[in-house]
């Protein structure tokens, strides 16, 4: 990490755009993540570092940590030994039925939310934490990966509605759902990326449920929510079992500023380096159906500000929407991400995965072949593509996992 980011600083003092850029087979640098996306002006390569600096800062009571949180500082759930993904997680509960998976009417066990938030701070004494009830299920939720996800912010929404509609024209059960959901912050001071206002109806793409629209609002709900750092985008305290509305730095704890540069270097961060992709992975990768969900490429907007990342052809191999994964997938929780029901998930970006050790929503798979068999659990969506992977050699089964695996 160190050495990256005194590469990309000296590249930058220089002016010049950092590698890796694609078709630049075989540097060292094949095997980098956390860098820039080539090309970008030295402003940006400014922020980057600036915000990549401070994902990594660990804070404290004195920044306004708490009264509630979960880790201090955004690297302890998106590390940079794995790819940006774990190892923290946030945990999960819900009040389920009998069967131990479909979640019960009556949620009023967990006065305080479905979220887990296991540390105190500045004079909170009382941490959410799962009721001793055999009716609560516990799930967690591994840190996603950062890569790439500028690319994600910048797609059209008329790509993700287009992708939806041709998939509900399909006649082999392989149906997402947009989820529309409710922009939920303040404004941010700076509407440079977007101007959305309390309440506007926006495409939800972040969150492993697709529940929040932009990156500055994915970041302001993690500093609130994960560790208790309140912004102008979110002011207010998480509510907490004491009743806390402040911590040990009076009123509102980090400026906008310090949410955007979080945000830019997220929004700045490369697609790690892919090699010319091998055609017989690719080629099954289609044939078993893979890439109806994991949509190779999709078309971004011609305004986004960062230029590298308008009017292109995004990469993400994600059609941003949410599927039905089955019972066996479900995290039962009912209500707490828009249209998304408990077995519903975003389709998982393929980006970076060599650099990654567990894979699905709760990092249960440790390897690809594990992640893919998942997919085949009754009621799921992908049941019929699972199905058409096993069906095939164990050597093209091998190939398609490579082609996987070097995306
Ligand atoms: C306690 C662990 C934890 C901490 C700390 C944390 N995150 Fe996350 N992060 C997660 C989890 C879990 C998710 C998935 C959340 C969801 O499903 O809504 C996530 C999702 C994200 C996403 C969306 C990625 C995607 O694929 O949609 C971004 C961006 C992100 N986090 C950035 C940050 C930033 C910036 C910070 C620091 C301010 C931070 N996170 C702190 C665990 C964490
Ligand atoms: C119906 C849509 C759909 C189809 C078809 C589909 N997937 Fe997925 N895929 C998903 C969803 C949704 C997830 C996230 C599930 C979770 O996290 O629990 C996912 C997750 C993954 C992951 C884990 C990624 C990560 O970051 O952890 C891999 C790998 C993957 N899919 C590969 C494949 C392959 C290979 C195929 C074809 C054999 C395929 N998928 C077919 C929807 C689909």
């Amino acid at each position: 990490m160190a050495v990256l980011g005194l590469a990309a600083s000296a590249l930058a003092a220089c002016g010049e755009a950092p590698a890796p850029s694609t078709g630049s087979g075989g540097s060292a640098l094949a095997n980098a993540f956390d860098v820039p996306i080539a090309g970008l002006s030295p402003d940006w390569v400014a922020r980057f570092n600036d915000g990549d600096r401070l994902f990594q800062i660990v804070l404290r009571d004195a920044d306004g940590l708490g009264p509630l949180y979960t880790r201090q500082f955004c690297g302890a759930c998106h590390d940079d030994a794995d790819g940006l993904r774990g190892p923290g997680t946030a945990q999960k509960m819900s009040v389920v039925r009998a069967d131990g998976v479909t979640p019960a009417a009556d949620q009023s066990l967990l006065a305080y939310g479905h979220t887990v938030h296991p540390y105190v701070t500045a004079g909170a004494t009382t941490p959410i934490l799962p009721p001793a009830d055999p009716s609560v299920r516990v799930t967690n939720r591994l840190g996603p990966s950062a890569l790439g996800r500028g690319y994600m912010e910048a797609i059209a929404d008329s790509e993700i509605l287009r992708v939806a509609a041709e998939q509900a024209a399909r006649g082999d059960g392989i149906h997402g759902t947009v989820n529309q959901v409710a922009y939920g912050s303040m404004p941010n001071p700076d509407p440079s990326f977007d101007a959305h206002q309390p309440g506007d109806l926006v495409i939800g793409r972040f969150g492993l449920k697709a529940r929040i629209a932009t990156l500055d609002e994915f970041v302001a709900d993690a500093l609130q929510s994960d560790m208790g750092i309140t912004s102008p985008l979110r002011p207010t305290e998480f509510p907490n079992p004491d009743g806390l509305t402040d911590d040990a730095k009076p009123g509102v704890d980090a400026t906008a500023d310090e949410v955007n540069l979080r945000a830019d270097y997220v929004r700045t961060i490369a697609i790690p380096w892919r090699a010319k992709p091998d055609a017989r992975g690719q080629a099954l990768f289609q044939q078993a159906q893979c890439s109806a969900c994991h949509v190779p490429a999709l078309h971004t907007r011609a305004d986004y500000p960062i230029p590298q990342l308008a009017d292109v052809d995004a990469p993400v191999y994600t059609d941003l929407l949410l599927h039905d994964m089955g019972d066996a997938l479900s995290d039962s929780l009912a209500d707490n991400d828009g249209a998304a029901t408990p077995r519903m998930w975003r389709t998982a970006p393929l980006i970076g995965l060599r650099f990654s050790r567990e894979f699905l929503h709760d990092g249960r798979a440790t390897t690809l072949q594990e992640a893919v068999l998942a997919h085949g659990a009754p009621g799921s969506e992908a049941a019929a593509s699972a199905q058409l992977f096993t069906g095939l050699s164990a050597a093209d089964q091998q190939a398609l996992l490579d082609f996987v695996n070097s995306l």
